[in-house]
């Protein structure tokens, strides 16, 4: 391959202005904020307006700041990468959604959907279509709106306690500069733990994977569609998560994902500047850095303020750890994700 890597030409993000206190949702579910603080180092997360903001419409605000950041308009974008679990319609994606609000030419229009994990698979495409020579002017975009899917009775408490919204945006462009851009990247799945973080309904699967046929019924009128009146009943149209075990799956990959990248690069954990994990859970993070031994100035976590925003939420941890002067240039960054799946991976980069 060439000398040509991807580099980060600018970054953005937007969370929207409602700010939903522990206290707020315990007005509404019977959770308390030292249960939420303490589990998972949330205090506050932020929430869209619902019939004025969609995930798309929150991408394209991330992606105006990423675009001037990098000085280029609608016409340089050529092509767009959009990472969400949570997009405004079943389909099409929201990358198209973004092609239209930004009047971007008719350029391709990718979803990604590998969840908390969206952004790193989504720079890592990227990153070939980049160092390949094919595209110039990358949009990559990760953005969530799970305040319009969760359950917010006592039942769904273990899930959307966690959860919050907002978007971050890249410009990834080739960059032929010795210290400067993404030096490698891994990906990583498992799929035997597919429902063990997973919102399945609406979805085609019938129940053939999990046995729960019941939900399905034949003879009914209305039991071939992929949402019905008994899956509300029962909130199986709700995400679900085995918090437990899904943490301890996480403590295990990121360590495992981060050291692979840091090895295929040559370098060593003390050479890390900066970790930007995936803000699962602020426990998960620490546990990570524990394990690592990184000291705390050099992982920057935003949990507390934001909750979990899913592929929306390493592009805006990079953005504040850059804005807020934590990341200079030169430095080697390693951005790591785990999540729904299970997939995860990290990229490392020279910023
Ligand atoms: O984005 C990446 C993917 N997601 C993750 O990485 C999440 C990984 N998992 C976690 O972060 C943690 O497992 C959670 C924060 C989700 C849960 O924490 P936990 O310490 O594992 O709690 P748990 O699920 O074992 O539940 C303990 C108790 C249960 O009550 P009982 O059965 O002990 O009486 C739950 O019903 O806490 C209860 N509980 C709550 N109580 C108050 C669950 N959610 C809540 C809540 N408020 N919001």
């Amino acid at each position: 391959m060439s000398d040509i890597k991807t580099k980060i030409a600018g970054i953005g993000y937007y969370v929207p202005e409602n700010v939903v206190t522990n206290f707020d949702l315990m007005e509404v579910m019977d959770t308390s904020d030292e249960w939420i603080e303490t589990r998972t180092g949330i205090k506050e997360r932020r929430y869209a307006t619902r019939m004025k903001e969609t995930t798309a419409t929150m991408g394209v605000k991330a992606a105006k700041i990423a675009m001037e950041r990098a000085g280029v308009g609608p016409e340089d974008i050529d092509f767009v990468i959009f990472a969400t679990l949570s997009p405004d319609y079943y389909f099409p994606g929201c990358g198209v959604l973004v092609q239209r609000e930004l009047g971007l030419g008719k350029i391709g229009a990718l979803d990604v959907r590998n969840q908390c994990s969206g952004f790193i698979y989504g720079m890592s495409i990227a990153d070939q279509f980049i160092r390949t020579g094919t595209y110039k002017n990358i949009l990559l975009v990760g953005g969530e709106m799970h305040s319009a899917g969760i359950d917010f009775s006592t039942r769904g408490r273990g899930v959307t306690v966690i959860f919050g919204d907002g978007a971050g945006a890249v410009v990834l462009q080739p960059t032929t500069e010795e210290n400067k851009g993404i030096l490698t990247s891994n990906l990583h799945s498992d799929g035997r733990y597919a429902e063990k973080l997973a919102f399945m309904n609406p979805g085609s699967h019938g129940g053939v994977f999990t046995g729960k046929t019941d939900i399905f019924d034949e003879e009914e009128k209305y039991g071939k569609l992929m949402v019905n009146d008994k899956m509300v009943e029962e909130g199986d149209h709700y995400p679900n998560m085995e918090g437990p075990f899904v943490f301890k799956n996480a403590v295990r990959r990121f360590p495992e994902t981060i050291c692979e990248s840091l090895e295929a690069a040559g370098y060593e954990l003390q050479d890390l500047d900066m970790l930007i994990p995936h803000q699962a859970n602020l426990r998960i993070s620490q546990f990570v850095q524990k394990m690592l031994e990184i000291p705390d100035e050099k992982v920057y976590n935003n949990i507390q303020k934001y909750g979990n925003t899913t592929a929306a939420s390493i592009p805006i941890a990079l953005c504040e750890a850059w804005e807020k002067g934590k990341i200079k240039d030169g430095d080697l960054v390693c951005l790591a994700a785990f999540g729904s799946g299970f997939t995860w991976g990290s990229v490392l980069l020279r910023w």
